[in-house]
């Protein structure tokens, strides 16, 4: 499918993933490219490292619109857990069809539930064009130019900047074709490859897919799970800063902050030690990444218990104590988290939730003013999150609120603890030790140390909190 593209990206990555990295070399180095090193003759530039890249991560709030919850026109598929994954999933390259199997929302159909989503801006080509792309731990390609006439909201669609090659020294077309469907659109397009500005480093020859059509989808996305050479054929924006020696290893740290705190950062190859107290957990991917089909390897970690801390009560466990593991996706693109529908409606009677028509879980939104937290337990109880009924309990526009859980579809096991979730933890996505590293978020200050450098070394670290 990527047809010439991998004899010039093969030989880097062997060397990044293999492990010979010998001569730092700048990331703002143009020269560099993707002149062989050995070949390269001339002086090079004194290695520069920056250690660590951080990003500003700006919100995107979007008022829902859709007054009448109906399941979309076509049938939902099925979606799977990381257990039930055979080939066919594997053959969709992105969380999207995924998500809006589950009932269709998500980012697809954003302008009926909408939601926050995250957003950081790149800079690619010469000079740089801004594109603002959603953050998205749940898939692993990097994709711009929705078509904004068929989008789920043209406003946001136009707002998020265009790439175009043309205008561009620095652009190449790779060609191959590049495609998703939803279960409410799709995307398709070809790639590129062109240097990349992000925050204010330069990653030379980043190959991503251009749309040429699409369909709901309101913005590019930066896919930020695992990619070369499981997923992918060609290293992602996240392996080459890691090959580059922009950062250690393939590492980045998310606050995206609760709805009262008005802060949210992502940090490549560092953590900000002033977001979190004490250490953070180790919570091993599982299945583990060896154990996963090759081409659809994710973020999934074992949830161990989910409880709830009224206001003024001693918190309740709902799950049993010593026995309950549920594999979850962590997936930053969900706006709702979806679970078992048993353990949906024990939270929901606690928040006296009603059951629409269509099967979702609608809440008072009083409840949001409300002291209280949902509590997720991981590694029996060693580290425990606690996001307030404010982060969980969603707005979908003023008066009509959601259970931050929602089944996921019957005879599923794809669960996914996202964005209603992610609120209340601090994450770290450690590609090189297989683990998601988490305490529960706090914003006291800020500092960054640089993490990857020696295997685990993240487990060192204190919170300043
Ligand atoms: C670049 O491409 C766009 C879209 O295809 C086109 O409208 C524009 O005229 C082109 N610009 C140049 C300088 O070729
Ligand atoms: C978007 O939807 C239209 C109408 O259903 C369809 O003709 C078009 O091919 C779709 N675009 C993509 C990229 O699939
Ligand atoms: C995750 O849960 C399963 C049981 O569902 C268990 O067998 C496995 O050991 C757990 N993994 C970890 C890393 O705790």
């Amino acid at each position: 499918m990527l047809g010439n593209i991998l004899f010039w990206i093969l030989p880097f990555v062997l060397a990044c993933h293999g492990v010979v990295l010998s001569d730092a070399h700048s990331a703002t180095e143009k020269s560099a490219r993707w002149t062989p090193r050995s070949g390269a003759g001339g002086q090079a530039k004194p290695p520069q490292k920056p250690g660590y890249v951080r990003m500003p991560v700006s919100r995107h709030k979007v008022k829902g619109t859709r007054k009448h919850h109906g399941r979309p026109g076509k049938p939902p598929r099925p979606g799977r857990g990381p257990a039930e994954q055979d080939s066919s999933s594997a053959t969709a390259p992105s969380l999207a069809p995924r998500r809006s199997s589950a009932r269709g929302w998500g980012w697809s159909s954003l302008d009926e539930l909408g939601g926050t989503v995250y957003i950081i801006e790149l800079g690619i080509g010469t000079p740089p064009q801004m594109v603002k792309v959603l953050i998205d731990t749940g898939s692993y390609e990097l994709w711009v130019n929705p078509r904004c006439d068929t989008s789920a909201s043209e406003s946001i669609c136009e707002s998020q900047g265009k790439y175009y090659p043309n205008w561009s020294s620095s652009s190449t077309y790779v060609g191959g074709d590049f495609s998703v469907t939803y279960g409410t659109g799709a995307v398709r397009g070809s790639y590129w490859a062109d240097d990349m500005n992000i925050a204010m480093f330069e990653i030379p020859r980043v190959q991503f897919a251009v749309a040429e059509d699409s369909n709901y989808t309101f913005s590019g996305i930066l896919g930020l799970g695992y990619a070369y050479p499981y997923t992918i054929k060609y290293p992602s924006v996240l392996d080459l800063m890691a090959s580059q020696n922009m950062i250690s290893a393939p590492i980045f740290s998310l606050g995206l902050g609760g709805d009262q705190d008005y802060f949210s950062e992502i940090i490549f190859g560092g953590v900000n030690r002033w977001k979190f107290a004490g250490r953070l957990e180790p919570v091993p991917i599982w299945p583990p990444v060896s154990k996963q089909d090759r081409r659809w390897i994710q973020y999934w970690v074992n949830v161990t218990s989910i409880g709830m801390t009224k206001p003024g009560e001693r918190g309740v466990i709902y799950t049993p104590r010593d026995t309950f593991a549920m594999p979850v996706l962590l997936d930053t693109g969900s706006t709702l988290s979806y679970m078992r529908e048993d353990l949906v409606a024990q939270i929901g009677q606690q928040f006296s939730a009603t059951v629409d028509e269509a099967g979702n879980y609608i809440v008072d939104c009083s409840w949001r003013d409300r002291d209280g937290t949902v509590d997720f337990g991981f590694n029996r109880g060693r580290m425990v999150i606690n996001v307030r009924y404010k982060d969980f309990v969603y707005q979908q526009y003023p008066g009509h609120c959601m259970l931050g859980f929602q089944p996921a579809d019957a005879g599923s096991t794809h669960y996914v603890l996202g964005d209603t979730f992610i609120r209340g933890a601090y994450l770290v996505f450690d590609q090189q030790s297989d683990i998601v590293w988490m305490n529960q978020y706090y914003n006291c200050g800020d500092g960054v140390v640089t993490v990857g450098e020696v295997k685990g070394d993240i487990g060192d670290i204190v919170g300043a909190c």
